[in-house]
């Protein structure tokens, strides 16, 4: 399938049904960068009073750099995986003292940081900069199996790879924020591991998957 094609649906669809969630409403990339260290383990609903709290209170990488570890680890009270929030003080300590309090428009700098992997470093460039990087979390990683009919498991070395490779095409277009969010967004909301709506599905027609008729066959699992 044409990638343009797939790159134009997706965005049309993203701009037309994306949820409005604060930090949807913010390039600031700090702000980016704390939803998505929050959003990695913990659902929307979850996450969004404690965003809100986070950044009333530490509105930037100087605020939260400076306060002591025990109140930043008071306000993720709660939200669990409290090495993240440990991780996120560092990072902001890091930008602080290497980087004048910014985030750096940079993938290798970004990936650097504490507590920032692949995904993370992934989605805060591309949203905050709109650099054309790959952001794949599980959500994506189901949509592109099925998309492309990936037949190697999304749990191995292998289909990990080869779904970075897609992804890391697709995202060679305009807007590559909204192009990474709109497959995540389509992975909780639509292309569900379990009955996918394929009938409310910008791409359907296109995906090899949703063509089977059999969508939940992707993604391919290891064998036993
Ligand atoms: N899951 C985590 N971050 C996300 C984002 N920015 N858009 C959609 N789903 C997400």
């Amino acid at each position: 399938p044409d990638p343009a094609e797939i790159r134009s649906r997706l965005i049309h669809w993203y701009d037309a049904h994306c949820r409005d969630l604060p930090w949807r409403r913010t390039r600031d990339p700090y702000a980016v960068l704390v939803s998505e260290i929050m959003l990695q383990q913990t659902r929307v609903d979850t996450a969004l009073p404690y965003y809100l709290r986070f950044l009333q209170r530490f509105p930037s990488a100087c605020h939260l750099a400076a306060a002591p570890e025990e109140e930043v680890l008071r306000l993720w009270q709660g939200l669990g995986y409290y090495r993240r929030a440990r991780q996120l003080h560092q990072a902001a300590r890091v930008l602080v003292e290497r980087y004048g309090g910014r985030v750096p428009p940079d993938f290798e700098a970004v990936r650097s940081l504490p507590g920032v992997g692949d995904y993370t470093a992934g989605a805060v460039c591309s949203i905050a900069f709109d650099l054309p990087v790959p952001a794949v979390d599980g959500n994506a990683q189901r949509v592109l199996a099925r998309l492309f009919g990936v037949d190697e498991p999304a749990d191995r070395a292998a289909g990990r790879r080869r779904l970075d490779e897609l992804a890391r095409r697709l995202v060679q277009g305009p807007r590559p924020g909204a192009l990474n969010q709109a497959v995540m967004e389509l992975g909780s909301t639509v292309c569900t591991p379990r009955r996918p709506r394929c009938d409310r599905c910008p791409l359907a027609g296109l995906c090899v998957a949703g063509r089977s008729g059999q969508p939940e066959a992707w993604p391919v699992r290891q064998r036993a």
